[in-house]
């Protein structure tokens, strides 16, 4: 490709130009701020040569096209407000206003949002919960029955990958979904990656889902805040998508953000086969490595372990301990306080590190080093000492022998009565209210933890007991509930008032 053709190769020769800025932004490319230089010297606005993502024909309507063909979808748009702008845009555009829409219930918060904004009733469809409190994936069968159900409901909205790495059976889905005349929209924010190997399941664009959405930021090589919304067939009203990508999206979008997404999509093309084929293989070595050397810890294997038909995607490693001899937060911690390896997130029963083709075999080392050492102290009983040391309660550490989080069936979790559509209920006044008083009255606001930023209780629901056991569960374990505010000593969670109560 020839430079000229390369946004950043135009932003940094612009910048080496005499070009004086009596323009946006403030900046204006000078170095008098330390540290920012860099920086500054590639950011400028819409100015003559460089496009406009509103109204792109140029350089930017190019990368669009790249993106495209890099992932062999019709149409590619830019977002700079990451997947959450994607998700929304294909929500807002595709699904009109007051419809009815099938969801999987674990949808990451933009989902919710979308539902809000779109004062939309979702159809929630519940996957199966795993050994070790794992996410399922929602099956065909459920969205035909769905949708058979819900014959009004044209719009079904899931994730793929899930947080976990778990891929759903976009093909089948799809084909269920057209059946009924339906439109597919898949949230693939943790799945830029796939379609740029061979040995890892194609992209949900080229498994027939009609919009996908990616967030190159969290597995490509690109800056964060980058995603894209890619158009998989003719179902998609593309003007409509292109509207509400410009309604949501800054009319400022950063030019290094939109550089850095086409030197992803580049870098990928040239070397994600090569990048992504040593990640899965060194995923899946790591993983025989720790159930070889280690009696407690283990890097969940998604068909051997759970016994999922699904596939996996190896860029993600679920570590836990096999009896729920640490919870999630505290390997989480261990890991980050003894070795310096900051994972992605943590959940009550394991932690979760995300791998890409950047990665480097050092990497796995020092993560398979750590394991190894950290199984040590399980089995000398060293790592209460450890952590204790760091005001760790032993609640906080260990799961308790009886849990039933490690039961070998699959087991499915209803979730809340809806008693207020969300659309009215996010907005509604309310009072904050002590969290165990707010038992069987009905919530104002979302409550979860973030990451994974999947919501317990959406608002316009009744927290019932067994939602006040998971986030007291939660709280316990150490982890953040958000939707929860600290007061007077204690938590409080906001409830609305429901008429004739
Ligand atoms: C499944 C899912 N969808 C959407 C998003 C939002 O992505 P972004 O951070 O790119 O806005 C996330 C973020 O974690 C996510 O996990």
């Amino acid at each position: 490709m020839d430079q000229d053709s390369r946004l950043l190769h135009k932003l940094t020769s612009y910048s080496a130009t005499d070009a004086y800025p009596f323009h946006m932004p403030g900046h204006k490319r000078s170095h008098d701020i330390p540290g920012l230089e860099p920086f500054f010297d590639i950011d400028i606005t819409e100015i003559d040569g460089f496009d406009n993502l509103h109204r792109a024909e140029g350089i930017l309507l190019e990368i669009q096209k790249q993106a495209a063909e890099l992932y062999q979808a019709k149409d590619a748009f830019i977002s700079v407000n990451g997947s959450t702008c994607g998700v929304l845009a294909a929500m807002m555009s595709q699904i009109p206003r007051g419809d009815t829409v099938i969801l999987g219930r674990g949808a990451h918060k933009s989902a919710y949002h979308g539902l809000y904004l779109q004062q939309l009733t979702p159809i929630y469809l519940q996957a199966d919960t795993l050994p070790f409190q794992i996410p399922g994936a929602v099956a065909p069968g459920q969205i035909a029955n769905a949708m058979d159900e819900h014959p009004e409901a044209k719009a079904v909205v899931l994730t793929s990958p899930t947080y976990e790495g778990l891929l759903l059976d976009v093909e089948k889905i799809a084909e269920e979904v057209h059946r009924r005349d339906g439109i597919l929209i898949v949230d693939s924010a943790h799945g830029a990656h796939l379609g740029f190997t061979h040995c890892m399941e194609k992209n949900p664009v080229n498994l027939g889902a009609d919009l996908v959405i990616v967030s190159l930021h969290k597995t490509m090589p690109a800056m964060t805040q980058t995603a894209l919304v890619l158009v998989g067939s003719d179902r998609v009203d593309a003007e409509n998508l292109k509207l509400h990508l410009g309604i949501l999206q800054t009319s400022s979008p950063s030019y290094v953000l939109m550089a850095s997404i086409q030197e992803s999509l580049l870098y990928a093309a040239k070397y994600g086969e090569e990048g992504l084929s040593r990640m899965a293989e060194s995923g899946k070595a790591l993983t025989a490595a720790v159930r070889k050397l280690c009696k407690h810890v283990l890097v969940v294997d998604g068909q051997n372990d759970l016994g999922t038909r699904e596939k996996w995607d190896p860029g993600k490693l679920v570590i836990t301990t096999l009896q729920g001899e640490m919870t999630g937060p505290a390997i989480y911690q261990y890991l980050r306080q003894e070795h310096n390896l900051q994972l992605e997130m943590a959940t009550g029963t394991y932690a979760l590190a995300m791998l890409s083709m950047m990665d480097k075999p050092e990497a796995y080392k020092r993560l398979l080093d750590a394991l190894v050492v950290l199984d040590r102290k399980i089995e000398t009983n060293e790592i209460k000492e450890t952590l204790q040391g760091d005001d760790i309660s032993d609640d906080e550490i260990t799961l308790k022998s009886n849990d039933s989080l490690l039961q070998d069936d699959m087991e499915k979790k209803d979730f809340p009565k809806t008693v207020i559509p969300l659309w009215k209920a996010l907005n509604q006044a309310g009072t904050e209210m002590p969290l165990e008083e707010a038992v069987g009255k009905v919530v104002g606001s979302f409550v979860g933890l973030y990451p994974p930023g999947i919501p317990m209780l959406v608002p316009g629901e009744k927290m019932d007991r067994q939602r006040y056991e998971e986030i007291t569960d939660c709280l316990k374990r150490g982890l953040q509930v958000q939707g929860l505010v600290e007061k007077q000593g204690g938590l409080y969670l906001k409830t609305i008032p429901v008429k004739n109560e």
